[in-house]
Formats: C-alpha cells, structure tokens, sequence
C-alpha cells in the first residue's frame, strides 16, 4: 500500500528543547517509517520577521543537522531546505490571489505578531499562503503542527478547496495532525508552564546544544516541593512529577517502577539520576550532531532534497498555472 504523504516545516529559530525533543522529535523518529515524511526548513517564512543575515544559513544548517543528530533517518525522510526550491514562492503568488483579504486578516499568529512590530512587512501577512503553498505542492495527506498552527493548515484546506473548484482538480486537501499526544514537558522554574523555547527564565530550559555541566545544574536545582516523596502527583506536585516525565521519556520505564526505584531516596539522589539521563542524551546527541555539521554527507542529503522536491514541484506549479490559462 502507498505511504500517506506528511509535510512539516520548521522554523531556523531558537534552539530546540529537551520538550521539543521529548513531545516530538523523539515521536518522528519512532513513526518515521510509517509515512513518506517530507521536512524542510521554512527560512523564506524567518525573515517575515527581521533575520541577522549572517546567522540566517547557519542556523537553518545547525537545524538540520540536530533533526539528523536526534534519530531523523535520511533515508526515511526526504530532506530540503525551502529557499533551495523556487516554486514554493511561485506557487505562493498564484494561491495569493485565489486568497481573500478578510480571511487573512483573522490569522491569530498575524494579529499576534504584527501587535510586536511596529513596522511589519506584508510577507508576515502573506506567510499563511506560502505556507499553503509549501504543502499543497507536494499532495501532502497530513500535516503534523504544533496548536498554534492548526488555523494555517485550515486555511491551506480552505484554499485548495477553492482553488479546485474553480479550475478542477488540482490539489490533494490535507489533514492537520496536532501533536499534543507525547508527554508535555513543564519548565524547570515555574514546573505549571510549559517548557518553551522563547522562556524568560534560561534556567527553566534545558536546549539540546546546552553546555552539559550548564543542563546538569538546571536539573539539580529544579523547582520541587518540600514533601521529600518521589511519587507522580502532576497537581500537587508537578516539580517532581515534571522529573518523572523526563526520566521515563529517556529511560522507557513506567511511573510505577521510577516510583519503586526511588522510594527510599532523597530529592538530590533522584535529580541527579535525572541530570545522568540528561547528560546521556545530550552527549549523545551532540556528538553526532558535530560531526554531521560540517560533513560533505549533510550537502549530499540537501542536494538530493532538492533536487527531488524541486522536480516534484514543478510538475505541480506548471498543473496549477496551465489551470489558471498561463500557457501560449
Ligand atoms: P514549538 O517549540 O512550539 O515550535 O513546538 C514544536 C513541537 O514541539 C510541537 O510539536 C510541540 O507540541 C512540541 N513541544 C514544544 N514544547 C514542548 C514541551 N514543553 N513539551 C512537549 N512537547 C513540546
Ligand atoms: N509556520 C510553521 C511554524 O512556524 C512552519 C511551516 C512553514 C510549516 N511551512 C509549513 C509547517 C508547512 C507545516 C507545513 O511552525
């Protein structure tokens, strides 16, 4: 049976966290075989918002090689980097004007973020219909997207509805995936909040680049309580219960067993289990991620993204022009 097709992009922003690791890399990595998974780096969608211009590269390069680091199968995967394929902005303008105005100005991430700058570009008005674009290029089935994007993925819905209505079929109408099912990772300071990349507080954020000695103290002086118990309560004691979370995600153990291991010790004997746990992973993945870094096997897996999406997607691109009467 052919593979449903998933897309996802990610942004070349902030560091990726321990919860970013645990709540859905380390679920990609599990299901990678079960789709024909495509994933990109959406840089064109960065600069929606101001971007260094020398950072720009590296961190859409630093991103990649984590994604592999963390378990991201080349093989399983088909690897690319948007700005490498030009029909994505092209394919963005001919949706752009199958868009409405009014529908793009209910976008709850454009009204958010367009409030924090003063002097916004429209790209960052116009960022959901390349998004739009980037999935319905490729005959995407399903879209997996944290909450907040789940209104993009709708108005993609919305457009290729629309689109192939008015020019007959062109594009598949894809399925937004919410990946709330892995286990939410609490920040260590304030353990009732999630752990997020754009944390006011670094010591509640453990990132999977962190100095390992710097990931150990966050761990060791997490917020607790004053009970001494080691028992999972994420109510009354979601410090601890957090620490469980984190233990058994890295070790495969249930609550219970933790719960056994740890029922004569202290606070400090169990987070320093943890921090071992941490440490492992980390090591883990930061050794291979610099080796992968500046590896000629990272172009080859970029070079060959490209050039693959950029023949699927321009058989898609020329589908939907043709349909729209660009043709002599
Ligand atoms: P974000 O960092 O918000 O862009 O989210 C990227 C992905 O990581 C989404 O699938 C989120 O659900 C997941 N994720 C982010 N933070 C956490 C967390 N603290 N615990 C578990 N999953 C998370
Ligand atoms: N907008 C997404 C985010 O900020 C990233 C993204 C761009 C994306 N294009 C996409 C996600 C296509 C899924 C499918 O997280």
């Amino acid at each position: 049976m052919k593979k449903q097709r998933m897309l996802t992009g990610l942004q070349p922003t902030g560091v990726i966290t321990l919860g970013n690791y645990i709540g859905a890399i380390k679920q990609m990595v599990e299901n990678q075989d079960q789709y024909d998974s495509f994933l990109f780096v959406a840089d064109l969608h960065s600069i929606t918002i101001p971007q260094d211009k020398e950072e720009l590269s590296k961190k859409t390069r630093s991103l990649i090689a984590l994604y592999l680091a963390c378990g991201i199968d080349p093989k399983k995967n088909t690897i690319y980097i948007q700005s490498e394929n030009p029909y994505h902005a092209n394919l963005s303008w001919l949706l752009e004007c199958n868009a409405y105005f009014g529908e793009m100005s209910r976008m709850h991430q454009f009204k958010e973020k367009s409030k924090k700058h003063e002097n916004f570009t429209v790209g960052l008005f116009t960022y959901p219909v390349l998004m739009a674009a980037d999935i319905l290029l490729y005959d995407t089935n399903i879209v997996p997207v944290g909450i907040d994007q789940k209104q993009h993925v709708e108005i993609a819905r919305d457009i290729a509805i629309r689109f192939n209505k008015k020019y007959g079929d062109t594009f598949v109408i894809p399925e937004p995936k919410i990946s709330e099912s892995g286990t939410k990772i609490m920040d260590l300071v304030n353990p009732t909040q999630k752990m997020s990349k754009s944390a006011e507080n670094e010591k509640g954020v453990i990132r999977i680049l962190d100095d390992i000695k710097v990931a150990r103290k966050k761990i060791m002086s997490a917020t607790t309580d004053s009970e001494m118990v080691i028992k999972y309560d994420p109510e009354n004691k979601p410090g601890i219960s957090n620490l469980i979370n984190i233990y058994i995600s890295l070790t495969d153990k249930t609550v219970e067993e933790v719960e056994e291991e740890f029922k004569d010790s202290n606070y400090g004997t169990f987070k320093k289990k943890v921090a071992d746990e941490v440490e492992k992973l980390l090591t883990t993945i930061q050794t291979k991620y610099q080796e992968i870094l500046n590896s000629e096997e990272l172009d080859k897996i970029l070079d060959e993204g490209r050039d693959k999406t950029i023949e699927i997607a321009k058989i898609k691109y020329q589908e939907a022009k043709e349909k729209m009467g660009f043709h002599r």
